[in-house]
């Protein structure tokens, strides 16, 4: 059940984690039992933040949506200062769907020196430095922290999360389990385009050339889950080397990775165990863009 009292378009728009707390213990006191859903974001919202949000809106009877360009899972040389800022388009997104709460702090609000966590949260290895975790190292470091942070200050009941990101959903997933962090994680599947690609603020990138190649990515996962799962039973590497070949050498994708790993531990397989979902992992850069997809099968 949903508890509904507010106006509609009313939104609250807090800066300082004292904002977030007053606003949070107004909503305990006034409408206890009251559901809080939570959807992190560094901004620049897109179709795909906006089906976190309506997944948040239809089971929670409060929304809070953070804005924030989190500087600690930036490293050195990324695209921190270039990071697409939107703050009013995105607001207009977030009021659009009867957001109750836009949490934008300053960098200063979140973290004493403005730029690094003096306290960092680590996750257990295995998970962080492979994957995503080995071009980008301490970026899940950054995120497990600043989401950690962002759970005390708004104490929601549940957190959305985007599939498309599989490797933070499962550092974020693992913090909360091992951290007993009171709040449920829920997942929320990828969003495409018409044409299969991922939804991204990088895509807005892409030159046009680049955006008509770029849903080759995707079909190179479900073409390996038919190699391995379909009537041709291929061995993994063989189905990995040939959609590998195939980005690289017709599609000009320089690929980072591609790997078939367990969904939970994202422990790298060499074969796909007919009675477990795998997930297929890729991070690929067409020109300078980097993008990123997965596929469970
Ligand atoms: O996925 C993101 O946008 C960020 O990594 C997150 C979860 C908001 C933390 O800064």
């Amino acid at each position: 059940m949903k508890i509904s009292s507010k106006l509609s378009g009313e939104i609250r728009i807090a800066r300082s984690k004292s904002d977030v707390r007053s606003w949070y213990d107004s909503v305990r006191s006034e409408f206890p039992g009251s559901v809080i859903g939570f959807v992190p974001t560094m901004g620049a919202l897109h179709k795909g933040h906006e089906t976190l949000i309506e997944s948040a809106s239809t089971r929670c009877d409060r929304v809070v949506v953070s804005i924030f360009v989190n500087p600690t899972q930036f490293g050195p040389g990324e695209d921190l200062d270039k990071y697409p800022r939107t703050f009013e388009a995105d607001l207009e997104i977030c009021k659009r769907h009867g957001v109750d709460l836009v949490f934008s702090p300053e960098p200063a609000e979140l973290y004493q020196t403005g730029t690094e966590a003096l306290t960092v949260i680590e996750p257990p290895r295995e998970l962080i430095e492979r994957l995503c975790g080995l071009s980008r190292p301490g970026h899940f470091c950054g995120v497990a922290t600043v989401v950690a942070k962002l759970f005390n200050i708004v104490r929601p009941d549940k957190a959305y999360f985007g599939e498309k990101d599989f490797q933070q959903l499962q550092v974020v997933k693992r913090m909360v389990r091992d951290l007993d962090i009171p709040v449920e994680i829920v997942p929320v599947p990828t969003v495409r385009d018409h044409d299969g690609l991922a939804l991204s603020s990088r895509n807005a990138y892409l030159s046009e050339e680049q955006r008509a190649i770029a849903p080759r990515l995707q079909a190179g996962l479900v073409r390996i889950g038919e190699l391995v799962r379909g009537q041709e039973k291929l061995a993994l590497s063989e189905a990995i080397d040939l959609v590998r070949v195939d980005l690289s050498e017709n599609g000009g994708f320089n690929i980072d990775y591609l790997e078939v790993c367990d969904c939970d531990t994202l422990e790298p397989l060499v074969e796909a165990p007919a009675d477990r979902k795998i997930v297929i992992l890729i991070a690929a850069k067409l020109g300078a863009v980097r993008l990123i997809d997965n596929l469970v099968v």
